[in-house]
């Protein structure tokens, strides 16, 4: 077998040859254009690692019985994990764009027109891997004018598939910890629903009626459009209330890494906005959107995993948590008779 080498290994002759700035073929001189291409470069690069590391945690949540107790589940909270790591990379590097003046960008801005980030497909995908739906983007026409067809191809395909949000949706519903649901008002969610509404102050007390509506309506229809369901956000809750009990703690970090990737992509989307606004102003993009306001609109918009973050509101303090039947507390923990 022949030797392996670096260059070839990695493919550099491909790479390193893939930088073409057009104010070189129109023989302009535009310094900061060679910058443009490779951080952009460097991002879908990222990004597809990114698909790599969420594939692999939609391949292993996918399966019927996904035991709580395996490696199975520090393999996602680990990978998941990464994610985050890459996507505070990702943050960062719009400090080494920023080292690009309006003026330098200017040099070579009409050149680039219609292209614009806009059209990465990889990011787009990737939202749409998480669970970000067609229907909940901010600015749909524009979005799919803009886009290649065999481009909007691939994210409807990604839409099609079950999304990461939807996925944890399953794990949640499955899981065999949680307390079951009863009238009986020593059970625990009835003992807990009691804690919640002693706790809320006098202007939150329409709160008791948003705390039914999303974790006890199992049967009934309802008008609260949710990913998640009644039975997943209790198991949900149930993890972020008693997250030291040992089998929980995996549980709680995989939760815990879908709002640290939500807070890093936010960040990412409000450095980008702040650093278009600083580069542009008040002018529209070289894609044609209104530039600052449009970014700020999908900022807003394209939280992905906003209901697991929203279960926050329906938490009690420590000291006044249900105590846990012996039987419960010993399932959860090391000891096991
Ligand atoms: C001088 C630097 C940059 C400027 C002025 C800029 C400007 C813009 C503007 C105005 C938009 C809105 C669409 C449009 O009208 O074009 C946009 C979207 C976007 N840009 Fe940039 N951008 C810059 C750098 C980057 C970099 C380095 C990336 C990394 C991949 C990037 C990725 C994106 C993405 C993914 C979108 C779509 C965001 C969404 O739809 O939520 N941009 N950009």
């Amino acid at each position: 077998m022949a030797e392996m080498h670096y260059h070839d290994y990695l493919q550099l002759e491909k790479i390193l040859n893939a930088q073409f700035p057009e104010s070189d073929k129109l023989n302009i001189s535009a310094h900061d254009e060679m910058l443009f291409i490779i951080i952009h470069q460097a991002y879908e690069l990222w990004f597809k690692q990114l698909h790599h590391e969420v594939d692999a945690v939609a391949a292993i949540m996918s399966k019927p019985a996904l035991n709580d107790n395996s490696p199975e589940l520090q393999t996602v909270v680990h990978r998941l994990n990464r994610c985050v790591t890459i996507l505070r990379v990702l943050v960062h590097q719009i400090d080494i764009m920023e080292t690009m003046t309006p003026m330098d960008f200017l040099d070579f801005r009409d050149m680039l027109r219609p292209a614009s980030g806009f059209q990465s497909w990889q990011f787009k995908q990737l939202e749409a891997k998480l669970g970000l739906k067609f229907d909940d983007r901010h600015g749909k026409e524009y979005y799919t004018a803009q886009l290649r067809k065999e481009h909007v191809d691939v994210i409807k395909n990604a839409e099609g598939n079950k999304s990461l949000l939807e996925l944890v949706n399953n794990w949640l519903e499955r899981m065999p910890l949680a307390p079951e649901l009863s009238g009986d008002p020593n059970s625990f969610w009835q003992i807990y629903r009691k804690s919640y509404e002693g706790s809320l102050a006098e202007a939150e007390k329409g709160n008791l009626a948003a705390l039914d509506e999303v974790f006890f309506s199992d049967s009934q229809p309802t008008t609260h459009h949710s990913p998640l369901s009644a039975a997943a956000s209790r198991a949900a809750l149930f993890i972020m209330l008693y997250r030291g009990y040992p089998l929980l703690q995996q549980p709680f970090q995989l939760l815990n890494c879908l709002l640290e990737i939500d807070e890093q992509l936010s960040s990412w989307r409000y450095r980008h906005m702040n650093m278009v606004h600083r580069m542009i102003g008040t002018r529209i993009g070289t894609g044609g959107s209104s530039g600052k306001d449009y970014l700020k609109a999908a900022a807003d918009k394209h939280y992905i995993f906003r209901e697991i973050a929203q279960l926050n509101s329906f938490l009690i303090e420590r000291r006044k948590l249900p105590l846990l039947p012996k039987e419960m507390e010993m399932r959860l923990g090391f000891v096991h008779q």
